[in-house]
């Protein structure tokens, strides 16, 4: 499934992308949705479906200004506060998840706008929101969620895009260049995919951490707490992600030279602070594995491995950042002989509270 990608992605764009017309289509029902005067977008799902939510919060908010709120659907189901400003999107691989659906009819009865997206055609989430996007990405086996993830990351890609056309905070040109990067992906995820020999040389340094740190900053934050999710549920190692700037808040005094620390760093306004955060780290003993784009030399001061990721960064360099990671959690699992695809203790859809 993770080597399912690069054709996946081809299939998000399916129908969706016009060139030519330089616009996004969706269906009727998506596009009465997508009001320019809505106020505000309200996320809700769980687990690595939360996570891809939180990335497309940075993508959202850059592409169209428009504040994204993100609730665990556990949580909002319970606690959520009424709000019929929002447009509130549930995103659920399986479009079964018990809390996500209750966060969904929660969010309809209180007058709210809802929109799903999901890889199950059929699925109940489909069945009581006002409208849904499919991730088109075939079934999923592994519990782990992987492409998945990325597809439903560029989903709401694509939903930002439209929402930035329609308030004309991207033009047509803009949109023009967002889909070339879109269209040089899946041959970036391929060149990920080619490094799997080199990740699994890292893969035999971490095979014995007790815990692992996931670091970085921006977009690459959600990237980290769901690069520590892959590595802690296939692998069982204890794994947890964290903002970069949040180290010296608490998760420090954790930090000992056995505990390796992979950290994202992009050529971007974070990769000064990303040094200085590695250089942090360093100081405390532990081994830096850096994620960092094929032409950043300067990285190599710095970190004791680096993992390759193509250039140049743009806002949708965290798909093949987290391909990466998600080959590393395969790596590390198979070298520890865990069981992949159906790990301990976990079901693929999580269907009672
Ligand atoms: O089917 P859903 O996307 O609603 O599932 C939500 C979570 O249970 C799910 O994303 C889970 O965290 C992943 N399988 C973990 O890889």
């Amino acid at each position: 499934e993770i080597y399912d990608q690069p054709n996946n992605i081809h299939h998000v764009f399916r129908g969706r992308i016009s060139e030519i017309n330089r616009s996004i289509e969706f269906p009727d029902k998506v596009e009465l949705l997508l009001d320019p005067n809505i106020e505000s977008i309200r996320i809700v799902a769980c687990g690595t479906s939360f996570y891809s939510g939180l990335v497309s919060k940075y993508i959202i908010e850059q592409l169209t200004d428009l504040p994204v709120l993100m609730d665990l659907a556990s949580e909002y189901r319970y606690f959520g506060t009424k709000d019929d400003k929002s447009l509130v999107i549930g995103i659920t691989q399986s479009g079964e998840t018990a809390d996500t659906l209750a966060a969904l009819r929660k969010a309809r009865n209180s007058g709210c706008k809802t929109l799903v997206v999901t890889n199950v055609i059929g699925s109940t989430a489909t069945r009581i929101s006002d409208a849904y996007i499919l991730t088109q990405s075939g079934p999923e086996i592994g519990v782990a969620a992987t492409k998945t993830f990325t597809s439903q990351i560029l989903v709401l890609f694509l939903i930002a895009l439209k929402l930035g056309l329609l308030k004309r905070k991207i033009g047509a040109d803009d949109l023009y260049n967002y889909i070339q990067d879109l269209k040089k992906l899946p041959k970036k995820v391929r060149q990920v995919l080619e490094q799997s020999e080199d990740i699994l040389q890292i893969a035999h340094q971490l095979k014995n951490a007790k815990s692992v740190f996931f670091i970085g900053r921006g977009i690459n934050y959600p990237i980290s707490l769901e690069g520590a999710l892959k590595l802690k549920e296939i692998s069982y190692i204890h794994a947890e992600g964290f903002a970069a700037g949040e180290l010296k808040h608490g998760p420090f005094a954790l930090l000992t030279k056995i505990t390796p620390v992979v950290a994202i760093i992009t050529n971007d306004s974070t990769y000064d602070k990303m040094i200085a955060n590695i250089g942090e780290v360093k100081a405390r003993g532990p081994q830096v594995i850096a994620v960092a784009e094929e032409n950043d030399t300067e990285i190599e001061k710095h970190a004791d491995f680096i993992l390759r990721i193509p250039a140049k960064s743009n806002l949708l360099s965290c798909i093949p950042i987290i391909v990466t990671l998600q080959l590393l959690a395969y790596h590390v699992a198979n070298l520890n002989e865990c069981s992949i695809d159906k790990p301990r203790n976990l079901a693929k859809s999580v269907t009672v509270e």
